[in-house]
């Protein structure tokens, strides 16, 4: 079907927030040469999907997104369907020689091809890119974000960490960084366009290597808080063994970097952390978080665990649990382990049963949903600063904004508007969000102002 106007991209997105990235990354390179953006699928010229390899499951979504999309090819026989990311590298030839709609496949370093490839794919030539890249960085893009309050600002990619159960270092290759001028000259244009927050993003942020000034990430960190004190700067992954002193004292001094951690842990036994290759064992862990805590009281934070990764027993289970529960994070993103084809790990079999692996994970919900109870009951009665994101999902009548900290906070609306700061009094609290009323926020405002003075 030939269509007139101009020609459009419809992209979805999955996995982690750097695909989110890269996803403005596409847009902005198909928008240069002449394809807007639709949000619907069924008027698209080209249908993209930016996905995500690190478990079986989100690979199974793709496959079956796929599927719905060779309904839309027979209908318009004419539409360029391309895979993007993560799964595009692990499985390009899968992707190419199987019954699905696919037209093109590319990789995460390989974007700059991407209009050339699909202006090749409507003359009916597939195409593939996979190559992955030492240097690319796509620095001097600028990512095509619709308006709004909260950015992901990618400042590097790829990771060299092998941690034996990943396929990222495989899947985007090296780690490499953008420069600080870059990072620091997207967050003043963001600033500019009324963004009250950014995320920091990389694999593992405290490796960030500017070579050209020498900047580590401490001394990014501390240049994009500078760039406005009512911005919010939040950042991750962090790799408990790249943690810096200087990185902890630096989020310690800006009172506009969130004091919010994420710090994965994977495992609290060591015998399984040395198997992942995590480089650490849980007492260098623990010394980090109490050396956090030292500078950093109030900080919140929060990890990611694997349940059932080869070879684990109860024991070693037992110990993961008993981490969580003297750290006491925040909360805790928890995953069945998945085995990655070519991963160190695949050769370690997949011993531990699926029944078990579901009641060990079901097991660290359940204490950390627990302690993330107990820890917000604290908050009862406090009044926290909220920024201020919208309306409430679940209530039209109530905002909804996060705190420093990262906690979602619920409160009835006020005259107030998305994006301003807001010292919210916490009234109660579950598990997930706090529940309050607004308090006068003017004097806290002021004293945020006055503190960066
Ligand atoms: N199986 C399960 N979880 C995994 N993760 C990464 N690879 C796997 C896997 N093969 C988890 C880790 C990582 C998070 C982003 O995803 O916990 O920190
Ligand atoms: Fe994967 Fe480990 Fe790198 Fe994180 S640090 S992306 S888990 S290899």
């Amino acid at each position: 079907m030939k269509r007139n106007g101009p020609k459009t991209v419809y992209i979805e997105t999955y996995g982690c927030q750097m695909n989110v990235a890269d996803t403005e990354v596409v847009l902005s390179i198909m928008r240069e040469n002449g394809y807007g953006r639709t949000f619907d699928l069924t008027s698209a010229d080209v249908v993209l999907v930016n996905t995500c390899a690190v478990r079986e499951n989100a690979e199974q979504r793709v496959y079956g997104r796929l599927g719905d999309f060779k309904h839309q090819k027979k209908k318009n026989p004419a539409l360029v369907v391309g895979v993007l990311g993560c799964m595009a590298e692990r499985l390009r030839k899968d992707l190419m020689q199987s019954e699905l709609p696919v037209d093109l496949v590319v990789g995460p370093d390989e974007y700059r091809k991407l209009p050339e490839l699909v202006e090749n794919a409507r003359e009916g030539e597939k195409g593939i890119a996979v190559r992955l890249s030492r240097v690319e960085n796509y620095d001097d893009i600028i990512p095509l974000r619709t308006d709004g309050l909260t950015a992901w600002v990618s400042v590097m990619r790829g990771c060299d960490k092998f941690c034996t159960f990943c396929v990222v270092p495989f899947t985007r290759g090296r780690e490499r960084s953008r420069s600080l001028r870059g990072v620091v000259d997207e967050v003043t244009t963001l600033v500019a366009k009324g963004f009250r927050e950014v995320t920091l993003l990389g694999q593992n942020v405290n490796s960030y290597n500017d070579e050209s000034s020498g900047s580590n990430f401490a001394d990014l960190l501390a240049s994009v808080a500078d760039v406005d004190p009512m911005l919010r700067v939040r950042f991750t992954t962090s790799h408990p063994q790249d943690m810096s002193m200087k990185l902890i004292e630096t989020v310690a001094r800006h009172q506009n970097i969130c004091k919010y951690i994420h710090l994965p842990v994977q495992s609290g036994s060591d015998r399984i952390l040395a198997l992942m290759n995590r480089t650490y064992s849980s007492s260098h862990y623990r010394k980090l978080v109490n050396a956090i805590r030292g500078v950093i009281p109030e900080v919140s934070l929060s990890t990611d665990i694997i349940a059932g990764f080869p070879t684990e027993t109860e024991r070693d289970h037992a110990l993961t649990l008993e981490l969580l529960r003297e750290i006491r994070y925040d909360g805790a993103f928890t995953f069945k382990y998945s085995p990655r084809e070519n991963t160190k790990a695949w050769h370690m079999g997949d011993d531990v049963s699926e029944e078990t692996k579901v009641h060990r994970l079901n097991e660290i919900i359940d204490l950390q949903r627990d302690i993330s109870f107990s820890k917000n009951q604290n908050l009862v009665g406090q009044i926290v600063e909220v920024l201020l994101e919208g309306a409430s999902r679940k209530s039209l009548q109530d905002f909804s904004g996060r705190t420093d900290s990262n906690k979602t906070v619920v409160f009835p609306q006020t005259e107030h508007v998305v994006g301003d700061y807001i010292g919210v009094s916490i009234e109660r609290a579950n598990s997930a969000t706090l529940f309050g009323i607004a308090a006068s926020n003017a004097a806290r405002v002021d004293a945020r102002l006055a503190r960066n003075a």
